[in-house]
């Protein structure tokens, strides 16, 4: 089943130098493949619509300071149940919880700076992509 997922890698793993580690990680599982990517410093408008689901939260305010805080890399990936396997390749949302091997498990350990999103759904996915890329055909 092939698929298509939004990714970000979040300004900590621009600042620190860690997104060639990352889009390499992506680049070697087998048959996925980068269909769109862009650097981009997101405005409070794009994080509003992209991370709406948790407006009323007490953690909402500080994510939106820290994903505008410096640039963010966008991209969309295609390949075979992408979407399960982009969530599993970060790892979950805690990084002191998360796997090593998973991306936030291997450089993370803060909750809020946890280096890269994966769309957690096709519905998401379709919302994000269309947020992020709408020209992507
Ligand atoms: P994402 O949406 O970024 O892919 O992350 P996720 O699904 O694993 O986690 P989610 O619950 O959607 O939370 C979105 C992002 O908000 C920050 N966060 N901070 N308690 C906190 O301080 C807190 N909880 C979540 C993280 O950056 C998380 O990825
Ligand atoms: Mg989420």
């Amino acid at each position: 089943m092939s698929q298509r997922t939004l990714v970000l890698l979040k300004p900590d793993a621009v600042r620190r130098g860690l997104v060639g580690e990352i889009i390499g990680r992506i680049e070697r599982k087998a048959g996925w493949a980068i269909v769109a990517l862009e650097l981009r410093t997101l405005g409070s408008a794009t994080l509003e619509q992209h991370y709406g689901e948790h407006r009323d939260k007490p953690f909402y305010k500080p994510l939106v300071e820290f994903m505008s805080s410096g640039p963010t890399v966008a991209l969309v990936v295609e390949g075979e149940r992408v979407i399960e396997g982009m969530r599993a390749l970060a790892g979950p949302t805690d990084p002191i919880a998360a796997a090593s091997g998973s991306i936030r498990g291997d450089f993370g350990t803060i909750v809020r700076e946890n280096l890269i999103h994966a769309s957690d759904s096709e519905a998401s996915a379709d919302r994000e992509i269309k947020l992020f890329f709408p020209g992507l055909r």
